[in-house]
């Protein structure tokens, strides 16, 4: 479920650090600076709403059937709740493959930062994150087009892309350690800055 009202992303809301956050930093949110961000493996969402919590405009896109339809009423839900409503308003939903949606995006409307987290085989060792990604993996799988998905964002993006990667995970084979630069556990382009899972 897709829960921004409730829960961890709630209680993430409140308490989590604001611009402090490592996300915020890697997309490159500083002072007044909000960048427009494409999340092309949006997921349960989380990382776009943290964006869009700090005011950032987000388009969100998601090819597994299932896990839009969960981001879908998960959107709605936060839509309708006084406290979410304003930061739903900033975040769109597009159920598309992320490869062909970033190659059709027009010269005008390119998006600042395209935002890439694609799945790679965990190791995380806690029964209930166990528990809860061997759900959401039996959906989706995993992600073997990553390469031609990062090749696609870093394309379009105006400014930068930044991908989440563990640093247990493998890298993405191709233009990684060509055009990306690693710090950390993330990779991020042209100008870096990093955030960790
Ligand atoms: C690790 S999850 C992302 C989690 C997300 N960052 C969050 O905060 O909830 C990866 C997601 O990206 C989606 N995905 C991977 N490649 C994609 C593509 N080419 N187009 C659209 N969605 C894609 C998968 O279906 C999966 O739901």
């Amino acid at each position: 479920m897709a829960d921004f009202v409730t829960g961890a992303v709630a209680h993430r809301r409140k308490f989590g650090g604001g611009k402090g956050q490592m996300i915020a930093k890697a997309v490159g949110i500083k002072g007044s600076i909000r960048p427009s961000v494409a999340d092309v493996t949006a997921g349960l969402g989380r990382d776009s709403f943290v964006l869009a919590t700090l005011g950032c405009e987000v388009e969100m896109v998601e090819r597994s059937p299932v896990i839009h339809c969960l981001l879908e009423s998960g959107l709605k839900i936060a839509q309708e709740d006084s406290e979410t409503a304003d930061i739903a308003e900033r975040m769109r939903l597009e159920h598309a493959d992320s490869i062909e949606w970033l190659a059709r995006v027009a010269d005008t409307q390119r998006p600042d930062v395209v935002y890439v987290d694609p799945m790679f085989p965990h190791t995380d060792k806690t029964a209930q994150v166990k528990k809860e990604m061997a759900v959401f993996r039996d959906v989706v799988g995993e992600d073997p087009d990553a390469e031609a998905l990062l090749r696609a964002a870093l394309d379009c993006a105006e400014y930068r892309v930044v991908v989440k990667r563990s640093r247990k995970a493998p890298e993405i084979s191709g233009p990684v350690s060509k055009v990306l630069r690693r710090v950390s556990s993330c990779w991020v382009s042209p100008a870096g800055m990093t955030f960790t899972r």
